[in-house]
């Protein structure tokens, strides 16, 4: 018996990293994966180890960005799996650069991944679970979305990336918002764990541990929020964006509104920059921004 029995999960860019751990976490969960990555043979690797622990498992090949290739993927997944549950948009990639010495090029294709990424397969799935809710099925899904620290806090070097992940987050909350009618969940994650993406980077931070001891920057350390999330337990958790790193799960409190001042009419220009002035003397102090 596995919290996941009997669901059917798409991870996208399940090929390595992040994506591959929930995938192998989500399979000893019981669920049905289909290993969604543009690099074929790194797929087919993560369904070779799943089925070799007697799981579930699809490759797919096809490219999040289009809603072609979101359709092709969800129909891989109902004829091999008769029905879709869980949407775990994973798939990422980095162009970094600072901003002064970003191309549109560096621009659009952070975009294109994350973003429409993100849009494409979980229009085409919000759209077949409100039919099957509207036709008086009982739908419980998920939608698990990837944001990051740089999304929530801002990274220096990654403004094309920062605000594709802040874009997500925000995504997350409307979608949270209207689609929780049908039985879909809407969750986000700001993992942080070793993988190709971070290992050059943060190479000295996240070292394996030289004594044995907890590796705090294992990526299969943040498969196991995702895969409750993915379950039909957290049917009352949305609209949410955790952090998770290690043995560490905290919940993104947002953007809130700080110090105010309401003068009960129209300001002066003039008078503007003393009023502003005042609100930053009582701001709580920002976290540092993110590699600066
Ligand atoms: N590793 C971290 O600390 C960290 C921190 C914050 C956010 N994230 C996010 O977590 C997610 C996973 O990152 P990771 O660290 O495992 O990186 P990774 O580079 O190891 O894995 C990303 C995977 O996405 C695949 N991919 C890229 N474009 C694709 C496309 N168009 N269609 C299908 N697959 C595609 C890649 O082939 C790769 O296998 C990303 O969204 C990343 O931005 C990671």
């Amino acid at each position: 018996m596995g919290i996941c029995d009997n669901r059917t999960v798409i991870i996208t860019g399940a090929g390595g990293g992040l994506g591959r751990a929930y995938a192998l976490a989500f399979a000893a969960e019981g669920a049905a994966v289909v290993v969604n990555d543009l690099r074929a043979e790194a797929a087919e690797s993560v369904v070779a180890e799943i089925r070799a622990s007697g799981g579930d498992a699809i490759a797919n090949y096809d490219d999040i960005t289009s809603m072609d290739g979101a359709r092709a993927i969800v129909d891989a997944a109902l004829a091999a799996f008769g029905e879709v549950q869980v949407l775990v948009n994973n798939a990422g990639v980095c162009r970094d650069r600072m901003f002064v010495s970003l191309s549109e090029d560096d621009w659009d294709a952070v975009m294109r991944v994350h973003l429409k990424g993100h849009f494409c397969l979980a229009n085409v799935l919000a759209k077949r679970w409100r039919d099957q809710a509207k036709d008086g099925l009982l739908v419980n899904a998920r939608i698990i979305n990837t944001s990051s620290g740089a999304g929530l806090q801002g990274s220096v070097g990654q403004s094309n990336y920062s605000a594709a992940k802040a874009g997500i987050a925000a995504l997350t909350l409307v979608q949270a918002a209207e689609l929780g009618r049908y039985g879909i969940t809407v969750n986000g994650l700001a993992p942080s764990a070793r993988t190709g993406m971070t290992e050059t980077v943060f190479a000295d931070m996240m070292k394996v541990p030289e004594d044995g001891g907890f590796d705090f920057w294992d990526s299969a350390n943040v498969a196991p929020l995702v895969v409750w999330l993915g379950s039909a337990a957290s049917r009352h958790v949305t609209g949410q964006v955790f952090e998770a790193a290690g043995g560490k799960i905290s919940i993104a409190d947002g953007w809130r509104t700080g110090p105010e001042v309401d003068k009960g009419a129209r300001w002066d220009p003039v008078e503007v920059g003393a009023a502003v002035d005042g609100l930053l003397a009582r701001v709580v102090p920002a976290q540092p921004v993110y590699g600066s």
